[in-house]
């Protein structure tokens, strides 16, 4: 195959949520496939990237994982500008990551000022899905994607960055929604 034919396309993708949700433990998971149960909390931000193929297109996806504790926060609005997809993450036995959810969101949007606000591709992940079994959710999967449809049909994925249930698909979704806004 003539690779040289294929178009290339580098997508920024903004990773925002509370802290201690598992934002950087979905990344690790996605690109590593590795857990640690050990918190150690995102200071500043960091990227990884990750290549896959999207129909006939190499994308490469440059994930910026982020701190969600306000002390550890030092982004400027140039940070943000560029985007090309947010996902938000929040932990679906933690009531208050859930409703700050609108705090991240319009945070972003104030940040990055994309063109297109109403359209920009997000994408939400309810996280933590594995400390289900033992009923300890707070936040019904259906206020979830009733959260998601008010805003423009936000795609909703339910994930366990510990048992890598979900996070493929999660991202997989990323990588497609920023492609078709590209
Ligand atoms: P900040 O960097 O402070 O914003 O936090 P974060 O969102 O990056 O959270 P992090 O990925 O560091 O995870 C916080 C804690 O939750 C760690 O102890 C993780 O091991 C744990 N954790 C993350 N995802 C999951 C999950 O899906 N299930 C379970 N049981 N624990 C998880
Ligand atoms: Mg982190």
């Amino acid at each position: 195959m003539d690779f040289s034919m294929k178009r290339r396309t580098l997508l920024k993708v903004i990773v925002l949520g509370d802290g201690g949700v598992g934002k950087t433990s979905l990344m690790n998971q996605y690109v590593y496939n590795k857990f640690n149960p050990l918190y150690k909390a995102t200071i500043g931000a960091d990227f990884v990237t990750k290549e896959l193929q999207i129909d006939d297109k190499m994308v490469t996806l440059q994930i910026w994982d982020t701190a969600g504790q306000e002390r550890f926060q030092s982004l400027g609005s140039a940070f943000y500008r560029g985007a090309d997809c947010c996902v938000l993450v929040f932990d679906v036995n933690i009531q208050r990551s859930f409703e700050m959810l609108s705090n991240w969101h319009e945070e972003f949007l104030k940040q990055a000022d994309p063109s297109n606000p109403e359209s920009f591709p997000f994408v939400v992940i309810g996280n933590k899905i594995d400390l289900d079994y033992g009923n300890s959710r707070m936040v019904p999967e259906e206020k979830a994607r009733d959260w998601c449809a008010s805003r423009g049909n936000i795609p909703y994925f339910e994930t366990s960055a510990k048992e890598g249930y979900n996070v493929d698909e999660a991202f997989l979704c990323v990588a497609k929604t920023a492609v078709a806004c590209e």
